[in-house]
C-alpha cells in the first residue's frame, strides 16, 4: 500500500512527482505529499484527501526544484490527516522520507528516540525513520541509512531526501516493492512501473535488502552491509498507453472490456492441438504423480479464483485440494511438505500475506507455482515456477480482467496436471480445449449485453442488501460477484451456497432484497431452481443466470440473463462478466468512484 516516487535530474521535479503519484494512486489515496530541495532548503507540501487537493495546494510552488520525493497514502498507523501524510521530517528538517510498509517495532523506536530528545509529531510508524536518520547521520548519508535499516523490524520501501546532499536520493527496499528508473542523466524511484513509464523503460527492480543511491552521474546499488550489488537492467516491454483510460470513463470499465483480449493472450499460446502445454512449469509427469495434495493460497478475488481451481483439480485430477486465505495460512502451522504442491495466486505479485505464505510453504519443502500478472514481482521471483496471467496492467482497485485470467490459469493448470496423471480421457481433454478456444469470443458476446446489465443495475441502486446464490462453481462465482458489489458500491452483499440460504439467511429476504441466482451447473440445476422458488415465496426479487436457449428460469425469476453455451466447468469465466458490469453500473448510479473505492488500495503490501 502507499505509492512512493522520487526524481533527480535536470527537469522540474514537481510535475514529474505529481504525474508519478497519479499513476500510483491505485495504491492508496487518503492523503498525499511531496518534499523537494529548493534554494538549499527542504520544502514540504502535504494534504489530506486525493492528489488533486495536493495539486491545488501546491499551485506553482517549488518550480525551481529538480530533486524530490512524493507519496500517496493508504493509512495503516494513524488516521488520514495532514500531519500523518508523508513525507516525514526529522527535528532539524534536514531529512525527508516517504515510506511504504509497516515498521513493526515503531513504538519501541519512538520511546528510544524520545529518550534522546526527538519530537515525534504524527501518529505514524514512519516518522521514526527521519529521526533515526538524524541520530545516525555523521556526514555519510548511505552509511546512516544502512545503520537505520539495522534498527528496523517489518516491511519498508523508502526514499530519502537530504538537505546535506542536494544531488542525491537514497532508496531502500525490504519486503515492499521498489524500482529505480534509469533515464538520460535523470533517475527515478517508484513503487511500480507505470509511475516512470512516460520517462524511461529501463529499470532496476530492487530486491529485498538492497539500497540504491541516485546521483546526477548514475545509480549505485549496495546491500544492507554496504557491499556493491550488480544487477541487470530490466527493460519494460509494455507501453505508457496501457496506463491510460483509452476513452473509457473508468479504468474498471476499460479493464472489463479488455477481457476477451486478456483471455486470448492467457489461453491460446498454451493450447497446442488438443492439449494444454505449459512450458513454464518445470515438472515432469513422474514428478507430478508424486504429489499427494494441492494447497492453493491467495487473498480476496484471487482466493475466489483459487476456489474454482480446487473444484477443477479435484474433479479432473482426483487429488485433494485445500484453499486457504493467505493471511490465515501461515499462522496455523499448515500441514505441508515435499509431497504438497502449493499454488499461490496474486494479480500484483506483491501482496504481503500471499508472499509470506509462499515463503512459509517453501520453508516446509513444498514446490510453489505462482499464478501472477506482474512479471518480475516478488511472488514471481520467489516461486519455483510461474504461470503468468497475461491480463496486462490492471489499475482499477476492483480486479476484473486479472480474475478472469486467473480462472483461465486454473483451468490450464488443472488440465496440465490431469494430462500428466492420465486422469482424464483424451476425448474429454479435447472437448475442454475446444471449448476454451471459444471463450474469448463468447466473453465478447456477454459484453455486448452491457446495456441490459445497466438497466438491471437500477434495481440495485436503492438496495441496502443483496444476495448472490449458486451451487458448486456457481457459488464460487457468487462470492466474487458479492465482493465486487460491496467493494465499489458499498451495498452489503453476501454470497450463499443456494441450498444453505434456508438454514438461516432466508430470514433476511424481503421485497427490497435483490437476489442474483447463478444456474449454470447442470448437475444441480433443479436444486438451485427450487432455491429460487423459496426466495420468490418470500417476495425476493430475482435475476437468474443461465445459458441461452434455456427458458426454464423465466417461470421463476423476475429477469433472466443469458450466457453463451459452454461447459459447466468453464461457465464461471463467462458468468462473472455480468456481475462485474453490474457492480460497476450500480457504483456509478450511486455516485461512487468505481476506480478508487473508499478505504481500499489495490496492492496490499502490508500484513
Ligand atoms: C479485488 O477486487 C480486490 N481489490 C482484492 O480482493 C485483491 O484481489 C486482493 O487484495 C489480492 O490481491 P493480489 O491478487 O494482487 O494478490
Amino acid at each position: 500500500m502507499c505509492g512512493i516516487v522520487g526524481y533527480i535530474g535536470k527537469q522540474q521535479a514537481v510535475p514529474i512527482l505529481l504525474d508519478g503519484l497519479k499513476k500510483l494512486e491505485y495504491r492508496g489515496y487518503d492523503s498525499a505529499g511531496i518534499a523537494v530541495l529548493e534554494e538549499s532548503e527542504i520544502k514540504l507540501c502535504k494534504s489530506l484527501g486525493r492528489l488533486a487537493v495536493l495539486e491545488e495546494k501546491l499551485g506553482q510552488d517549488f518550480s525551481a526544484a529538480t530533486c524530490g520525493v512524493g507519496h500517496t497514502r493508504w493509512a495503516t498507523h494513524g488516521r488520514p490527516s495532514d500531519v500523518n501524510a508523508h513525507p516525514h521530517c526529522d527535528c532539524t528538517g534536514k531529512f525527508a522520507i516517504v515510506h511504504n510498509g509497516i515498521i513493526e517495532n515503531y513504538i519501541e523506536l519512538k520511546e528510544w528516540l524520545a529518550e534522546r530528545g526527538h519530537h515525534i509529531l504524527s501518529e505514524t510508524d514512519t516518522e521514526v525513520l527521519p529521526h533515526l536518520l538524524e541520530h545516525f547521520y555523521a556526514g555519510d548519508l548511505e552509511e546512516a541509512v544502512r545503520l537505520v535499516t539495522e534498527k528496523l523490524r517489518g516491511a519498508f520501501a523508502m526514499a530519502v531526501l537530504s538537505y546535506n546532499h542536494p544531488q542525491k536520493l537514497v532508496a531502500v527496499r525490504k519486503d515492499s516493492p521498489l524500482i529505480i528508473g534509469l533515464g538520460d542523466e535523470e533517475y527515478f524511484i517508484a513503487s511500480d512501473i507505470p509511475a516512470i513509464l512516460k520517462y524511461t523503460r529501463k529499470t532496476y527492480i530492487l530486491d529485498d535488502g538492497e539500497i540504491a543511491v541516485l546521483q546526477e552521474d548514475g545509480v549505485r546499488l549496495m546491500d544492507f552491509q554496504g557491499k556493491p550489488v550488480h544487477k541487470e537492467i530490466y527493460e519494460v516491454k509494455w507501453d505508457a498507453q496501457a496506463a491510460e483510460k483509452g476513452g473509457y470513463e473508468h479504468f474498471m470499465l476499460k479493464e472489463i472490456f479488455e477481457q476477451p483480449r486478456a483471455l486470448r493472450d492467457t489461453l491460446l499460446s498454451r493450447l497446442e492441438n488438443d492439449l494444454v502445454v505449459l512450458q513454464e512449469i518445470d515438472l515432469t509427469a513422474e514428478e507430478i504423480i508424486h504429489y499427494q495434495r494441492v494447497v492453493i493460497v491467495a487473498c480476496g478475488t484471487a482466493y475466489h479464483a483459487g476456489l474454482i481451481g480446487k473444484t477443477l483439480i479435484e474433479r479432473w485430477v482426483r487429488i485433494p485440494v485445500e484453499v486457504d486465505i493467505a493471511s490465515e495460512f501461515r499462522y496455523r502451522s499448515p500441514l505441508i511438505d515435499a509431497q504438497t504442491l502449493v499454488i499461490v495466486i496474486s494479480q500484483s505479485g506483491e501482496t504481503a500475506d500471499t508472499l509470506a505464505a509462499l515463503r512459509e510453504a517453501k520453508r516446509h519443502g513444498a514446490r510453489v507455482i505462482a499464478v501472477t500478472n506482474v512479471v518480475g514481482s516478488s511472488i514471481a521471483r520467489d516461486a519455483d515456477d510461474v504461470l503468468y496471467t497475461w491480463a496486462g496492467l490492471e489499475i482499477a482497485v476492483a480486479s476484473t480482467k486479472a480474475y478472469i485470467t486467473q480462472l483461465a490459469a486454473m483451468v490450464l493448470l488443472a488440465l496440465f496436471l490431469a494430462e500428466a496423471k492420465g486422469s482424464l480421457p483424451e476425448e474429454r481433454i479435447k472437448e475442454i480445449v475446444t471449448a476454451l478456444r471459444q471463450l474469448p469470443g463468447q466473453a465478447q458476446e456477454v459484453l455486448d449485453q452491457a446495456g441490459l446489465v445497466r438497466q438491471l443495475a437500477t434495481v440495485f441502486q436503492p438496495a441496502e442488501d443483496a444476495f448472490f446464490i449458486g451451487r458448486g462453481l456457481d457459488w464460487s462465482v457468487a462470492l466474487e460477484g458479492a465482493l465486487k458489489l460491496k467493494e465499489i458500491s458499498y451495498i452489503h452483499a453476501e454470497a450463499y451456497a443456494a441450498g444453505e440460504l434456508k438454514h438461516g439467511t432466508i430470514a433476511l429476504i424481503t421485497k427490497d432484497t435483490p437476489v442474483i441466482a447463478l444456474v449454470t451447473q447442470h448437475d444441480v440445476y433443479e436444486k438451485t431452481k427450487s432455491n429460487i422458488e423459496e426466495v420468490k415465496a418470500r417476495d425476493g426479487w430475482v435475476i437468474g443466470m443461465t445459458y441461452v436457449g434455456d427458458q426454464r428460469l423465466e417461470k421463476v425469476a423476475d429477469q433472466v440473463f443469458y450466457l453463451p453455451k459452454t461447459l459447466s466447468e468453464l461457465a464461471p469465466i463467462l458468468a462473472v462478466i455480468p456481475l462485474q458490469l453490474l457492480a460497476y453500473y450500480v457504483s456509478i448510479a450511486r455516485g461512487c468512484d468505481a476506480d478508487k473505492p473508499r478505504n481500499l488500495a489495490k496492492s496490499v503490501t502490508v500484513e
